[in-house]
């Protein structure tokens, strides 16, 4: 049993086939990259695993439990957790008042020394008197990685968290997701666009392109997958 997987997910929007029998699994403690050129349908896969998309075929399983049918909020009380492609903080209010909303948003209730060490396990280093739309880029992603850790959830799904990053920032993220992995065990799915950076951080990678996996394995071995470098190559000007 894994500790979360799917199979045979097919999804299919305004009439338009976008994903077509993908089917993936992660072990605890395991970082698995979701790696593919814009549009492949990365994005809309996770909205499958959360339950904002309702797939045509195919099943999602959780601890050997099948949430498929399962509501969004149900799913996050079962351990799955997420965070937005868009740094996207609540701007008008404080960080402290961000983790307030989050703990609250939470049942039973999150207590404020929970926040705290998700803060700590984020690398969070911010007054909690700041507005929230005053941070930077990278210390918005730790805001939001703080409120899922705090949750101490076992799967952990990040939508290009990379993304906007400077490199000295992408070592540190990768450290904090690192730990979170080793140390709790939580089993993380990180979609990334640009497949280099999955080489340092990724345990294993799967491979979408227009809404199917064409290839699975170690990055150093996909990046050297034929199909994999056409679907790159043909992307290249587009991204
Ligand atoms: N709600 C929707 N209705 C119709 N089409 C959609 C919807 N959401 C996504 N799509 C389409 O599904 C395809 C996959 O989009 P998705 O956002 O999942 O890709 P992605 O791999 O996350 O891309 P990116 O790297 O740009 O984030 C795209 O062609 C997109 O236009
Ligand atoms: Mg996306």
């Amino acid at each position: 049993m894994h500790l979360f997987s799917c199979e045979s997910i097919g999804l299919s929007l305004g009439g338009r086939s976008i994903l077509a029998d993908v089917g993936l699994h992660v072990k605890p403690g395991e970082i698995l990259g979701l790696v593919g050129p814009n549009g492949a349908g990365k994005t809309s896969l996770f909205e499958v695993f959360t339950g904002r998309y309702q797939p045509n075929t195919g099943r999602v399983m959780l601890n050997g439990e099948d949430i498929t049918r399962l509501s969004i909020h149900e799913r996050a009380r079962l351990g799955l957790a997420r965070t937005y492609q868009s740094p996207i903080v609540p701007s008008s209010m404080s960080v402290g008042d961000v983790f307030r909303a989050a703990r609250e948003a939470y049942k039973p209730y999150l207590s404020r020394f929970d926040a705290e060490w998700g803060a700590r396990h984020a690398h969070l280093h911010v007054s909690w008197d700041r507005q929230a739309g005053t941070l930077d880029t990278f210390d918005r992603r730790k805001l939001m990685l703080a409120c899922q850790f705090m949750r101490e959830p076992d799967v952990l799904l990040l939508d290009e968290p990379a993304s906007g990053l400077i490199n000295s920032e992408i070592d540190t993220l990768d450290i904090i997701i690192r730990h979170q992995a080793d140390e709790f065990g939580i089993g993380v799915i990180l979609i990334e666009h640009r497949l280099e950076l999955l080489t340092a951080i990724a345990d294993r990678v799967v491979v979408l392109d227009l809404g199917e996996i064409i290839a699975e394995g170690k990055p150093e071995e996909v990046f050297d997958d034929p199909r994999v470098r056409a679907a790159y190559f043909e992307d290249a000007g587009h991204g």
